[in-house]
This record gives structure tokens, C-alpha cells and sequence, in this order.
């Protein structure tokens, strides 16, 4: 059983530049929300949905697309991952909220201009979250 990445990214691609590095380190299915909306979730028994942030709020694509595949998600391991223009606080309030809104508890965020960067040009955080996928 597989992996599948499934997000909305907006002008600056940022969450799809993070969620194509993701699908090749993962040796994920990766499937942007502005080109497939409808997917075929028995494949998979993992799930990471990915996100900008605008006004607060997640991108409106995936808000749909999981208001839409509740069922097919049922018994699923789902996490979610935000990119977002804080580093602080305030992008952990903004995650919660965001994390309860589309119900997806397990949820991380990255920023763009993090502190410390991977080799790749990522924020470190995103290396630390694929480690914990692969230990499952
Ligand atoms: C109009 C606008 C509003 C934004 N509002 C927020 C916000 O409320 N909170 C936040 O953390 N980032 C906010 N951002 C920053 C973006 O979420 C961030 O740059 C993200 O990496 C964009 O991802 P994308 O390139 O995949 O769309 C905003 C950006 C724009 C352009």
C-alpha cells in the first residue's frame, strides 16, 4: 500500500515545490488539486494533504476535495502540511485552526524562509516530518 500526496499550492508554488520534494524522498503518488480532483484512494493507505495559507484559511480545492472523499479517507493515516508565512506561535495557533477545520489532526507547517534549510533549499522541519513517515 501507498503513499499519496494531495495538495493545493497557489502563484508562488510553494506547497508544490514542497510536495514534489516529499513524493520523491517518500516514493509518493503526488497529484496536484489544480489538475485531478477526483482520485482513486484504495491505492493508498497513506494520505498527506498539503496547503498554502491565505487570510488564514487553507486553499479552497482541498477544502472541497475532503469535504468530498470523507468516506473514501475512512481508516486512512492522514496528515496535513501547511505553508505558511510564520515560524512562531502564530503559525501554531493558525495550524491548529486550520487542522480543525479540516479535520485532520496530525498536522505540520512549514515556512518558506525557516531558519534552517536542508541541502535541497527546504526548510529542515520538512526532512524531520518525512523521518516520522518513514518510521510509520
Ligand atoms: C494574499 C496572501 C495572503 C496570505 N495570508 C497568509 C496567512 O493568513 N497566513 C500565513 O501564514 N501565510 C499567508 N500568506 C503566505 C502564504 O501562505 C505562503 O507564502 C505560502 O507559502 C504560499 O503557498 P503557495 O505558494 O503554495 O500558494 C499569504 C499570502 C498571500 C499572497
Amino acid at each position: 500500500m501507498g503513499i499519496a500526496i494531495i495538495y493545493a499550492s497557489g502563484m508562488t508554488k510553494h506547497t508544490k515545490e514542497v510536495a514534489e520534494y516529499m513524493a520523491r524522498e517518500l516514493k509518493a503518488d503526488i497529484f496536484n488539486l489544480k489538475q485531478i480532483t477526483k482520485i482513486n484512494m484504495t491505492d493508498y493507505d497513506t494520505v498527506l494533504f498539503g496547503t498554502g495559507v491565505h487570510a488564514g484559511k487553507p486553499y479552497k480545492p482541498l477544502v472541497q476535495f475532503l469535504e468530498a472523499n470523507r468516506d473514501a479517507l475512512a481508516g486512512k493515516k492522514t496528515y496535513l502540511f501547511i505553508e505558511c508565512m510564520y515560524n512562531d506561535e502564530k503559525g501554531d495557533a493558525q495550524r491548529d485552526k486550520i487542522a480543525e477545520q479540516l479535520g485532520i489532526p496530525d498536522a505540520v507547517y512549514f515556512n518558506t524562509k525557516s531558519d534552517e534549510m536542508n541541502e535541497a533549499g527546504f526548510p529542515a522541519a520538512v526532512d524531520e516530518f518525512i523521518a516520522r513517515l518513514r518510521s510509520g
